[in-house]
């Protein structure tokens, strides 16, 4: 501002010679460069980056049927959290999610003949998913039984299978906050028998290497990343989501669960597969899912199954991928990345090489090493002003020690998918705020240029994100949570 009113000043001492022209015209530029950083810089007091203790409960989004309120399990919204069963140690927090990207990737690597991308309107025979990975940390409360009891479950769109704990807990649970679900109080509830068509379906469809239990009994196992699992028997259950019923919903009912689950009671599957939520309640949501993670830990967001009422026609959508090897999880066509409104030379071949895939229960983008090399130079270059610091954590390279800093320019940062779609990352998506002396770009490069790029949950953050699987498309909005 400063700079503005001198270069006006001085605009108009020079207004009677003859470089009165010059004079304007530099004028021009100036302003054309602040504009420019207005735009491509999003400027913020450093102190508002460290999360707030209270939950801000006026920040859930606009309220919709079949709408679920999204929150983080380790933020202070999860109301039962008070006895601090979850607290959140990000070396452990980034480890976990690193395992969870090492399981994706071996995954698809497993049958790897190249990633090859088809458009999801090509019909594509259900396939082994082999299990399922990580746990997600973004959870919703969903009701079931007759009478309905409420679960706390971690939702997963990289995940198919929906389970719950499960008494009599025949061998282990872990520690959760609400009652565990008991079976036995529920009307609505059945076991799936063996050997049955259903069963073998069933457990072939998660991967679940056995299926009879010796009293007959459907069996699912699964086996996550992080070497946690989940075993106990296939069911059947009247699921309630908000004020909507979904009747002999199949879901896992947990009786050996056993990892680094803690504090919620299992898992909303939402993934492409045949077992998945989207796909059990097809005639009821036909597909059509959106949510909006909330932009800090201490906030609310949302997760709407069906169209509701208000679909904002303010998204923007981007063509869904079907990938051969994984074909429970959303692929994207990523085909470019701009930093600070400068667009990155990165050829499309690497992103085409790696493929894409958006997950709801992966923190931290990972990205081709190509793409994020290009990514780290420009965001340095453009954050030169601030001390960097060495990283507590090995995921990160690009980190800042903002704590002498009131407020910070941080570069905005783009994707671009296929469609001609540009999505705005939040700016609460691209820095990860460790401590408050180690602020780091939030996004990690792959070690292979042939391991899948993940566009994960930070880089998520206050973005809705509308899955339509039906119409082969995913679909963005800024400025989703409110
Ligand atoms: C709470 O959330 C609302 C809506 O997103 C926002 O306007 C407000 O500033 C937030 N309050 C605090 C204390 O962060
Ligand atoms: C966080 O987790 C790491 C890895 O498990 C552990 O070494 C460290 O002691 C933990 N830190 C705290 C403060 O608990
Ligand atoms: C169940 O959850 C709903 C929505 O979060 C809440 O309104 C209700 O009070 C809860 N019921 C019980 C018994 O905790
Ligand atoms: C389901 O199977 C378990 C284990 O065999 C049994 O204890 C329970 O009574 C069965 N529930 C129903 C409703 O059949
Ligand atoms: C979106 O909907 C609003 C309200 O219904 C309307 O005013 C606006 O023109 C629409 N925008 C587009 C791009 O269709
Ligand atoms: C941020 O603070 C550091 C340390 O005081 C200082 O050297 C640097 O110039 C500041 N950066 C900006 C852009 O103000
Ligand atoms: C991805 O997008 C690029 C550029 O828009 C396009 O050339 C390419 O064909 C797309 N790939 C797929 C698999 O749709």
């Amino acid at each position: 501002m400063a700079s503005r009113i001198s270069s006006l000043l001085m605009c108009i001492l020079y207004i009677y010679s003859f470089s009165a022209f010059l004079c304007l015209h530099a004028h021009e530029a100036r302003e054309t460069a602040e504009n420019y950083h207005l735009h491509h810089y999003h400027t913020v007091q450093v102190s508002s980056l460290i999360p707030s203790t209270t939950c801000n409960t006026s920040s859930k989004g606009p309220k919709r049927e079949a709408s679920l309120t999204v929150i983080h399990k380790y933020g202070p919204c999860f109301q039962s959290n008070k006895d601090q069963l979850l607290v959140l140690n990000h070396t452990e927090f980034l480890l976990q999610d690193q395992s969870r990207v090492n399981s994706i990737h071996s995954k698809f690597s497993k049958n790897s003949d190249g990633n090859k991308l088809r458009e999801s309107q090509a019909t594509t025979l259900p396939a082994k998913s082999g299990g399922t990975i990580g746990t997600g940390n973004y959870i919703v409360t969903v009701g079931l039984g007759t009478p309905k009891t409420n679960q706390t479950l971690a939702f997963d769109t990289g995940s198919d299978l929906t389970w719950a704990q499960c008494k009599p807990c025949a061998k282990q649970c872990y520690q959760q906050v609400d009652p565990i679900f008991d079976p036995s109080k529920s009307t609505s509830y059945t076991n799936i028998s063996c050997p049955t068509p259903l069963c073998s379906q069933l457990t072939s469809a998660t991967g679940s290497p056995r299926q009879c239990s010796s009293n007959s009994k459907c069996i699912y196992v699964v086996r996550y990343g992080d070497r946690s699992f989940t075993i106990g028997y296939f069911s059947t259950e009247r699921l309630t989501i908000t004020s909507d019923v979904v009747d002999n919903f199949i879901f896992g009912c947990g009786q050996d669960n056993e990892g680094l689950f803690k504090g919620f009671a299992g898992l909303l599957g939402l993934g492409r597969g045949q077992v998945s939520l989207v796909q059990q309640a097809a005639q009821k949501y036909k597909k059509f899912f959106s949510y909006c993670l909330p932009s800090t830990i201490s906030s609310m967001g949302y997760l709407t199954l069906g169209k509701g009422r208000e679909v904002s026609n303010s998204s923007k959508f981007t063509p869904l991928l079907t990938l051969s090897q994984g074909p429970s999880f959303y692929g994207l066509n990523l085909s470019g990345i701009s930093v600070g409104g400068q667009r990155l030379s990165i050829p499309t071949s690497v992103f085409s090489t790696a493929g894409t895939i958006i997950d709801s229960g992966t923190v931290i983008t990972r990205l081709p090493p190509t793409a994020y090399n290009a990514l780290r130079t420009s965001f340095r270059e453009k954050m030169r002003n601030y001390p960097m610091t060495s990283s507590s954590s090995s995921l990160f390279d690009t980190c800042y020690d903002l704590s002498k800093n009131q407020s910070v320019s941080i570069p905005s940062i783009s994707f671009f998918f296929g469609g001609g779609v540009s999505v705005d990352l939040n700016k609460v998506g691209i820095l990860y705020i460790l401590s408050q002396t180690e602020a780091c770009l939030a996004f990690a490069g792959n070690s292979n240029p042939s391991n899948i790029a993940i566009f994960g949950n930070e880089q998520q953050k206050g973005l809705e994100v509308v899955y339509d699987v039906v119409g082969g498309k995913i679909g963005f909005r800024p400025g989703g949570c409110s």
